[in-house]
């Protein structure tokens, strides 16, 4: 994929392990960017495990978002399905065992839709992940915002 060349989708599904902290943010952060340019997005986020399936984003990736301006309402964890390998145009790793378990679970006619959310970051052109925050401190969280902020704001200008 070319850095400048632009991506068409109308439905975009953000994945990490949990769906708690990192594609929940990258789902809030995303939709609120995209909310004044392409109102007609369908934006979702799963998990490739089902264990927190029903629970809402995690309460620190929560504070620390919400402190940045985002909302997180109406989110809760939900794992993978077949389905979303179907009806997703694109569908973003959070990090490199997302997007092998992802790879691995998808028909082959549907890989192509698998990126690595990064790919689209701007200033964290050498970061290729977003770390789980999941068993840090605060900190963490911090980062996940900056780097699901640079790569929203790359995404969004990709988008045709
Ligand atoms: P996430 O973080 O994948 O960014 O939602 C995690 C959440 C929960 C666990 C691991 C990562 N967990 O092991 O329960």
């Amino acid at each position: 994929m070319s850095k400048s060349e632009s991506i068409r989708a109308r439905s975009i599904l953000f994945v990490c392990l949990g769906n708690i902290c990192r594609s929940p943010t990258a789902h809030a952060v995303f939709r609120q960017l995209a909310n004044t340019k392409r109102p007609d997005l369908k934006i979702d986020s799963a998990g490739t495990a089902g264990y927190h399936k029903g629970a809402k984003p995690d309460t620190r990736a929560r504070a620390a978002g919400e402190q940045r301006g985002y909302n997180f309402k109406g989110l809760a964890a939900r794992p993978v399905v077949e389905n979303d390998f179907q009806i997703f145009d694109l569908i973003l790793a959070m990090d490199e065992s997302n997007y092998q378990d992802l790879m691995a679970a998808c028909p082959s006619e549907f890989q192509y839709k698998i990126k690595m959310f990064l790919d689209f970051a701007e200033q964290h052109k050498d970061v290729n992940e977003v770390p789980d925050p999941y068993y840090g401190g605060n900190k963490g969280f911090e980062y996940v915002l900056d780097l699901v902020e640079d790569a929203s704001h790359g995404l969004l200008k990709r988008l045709a």
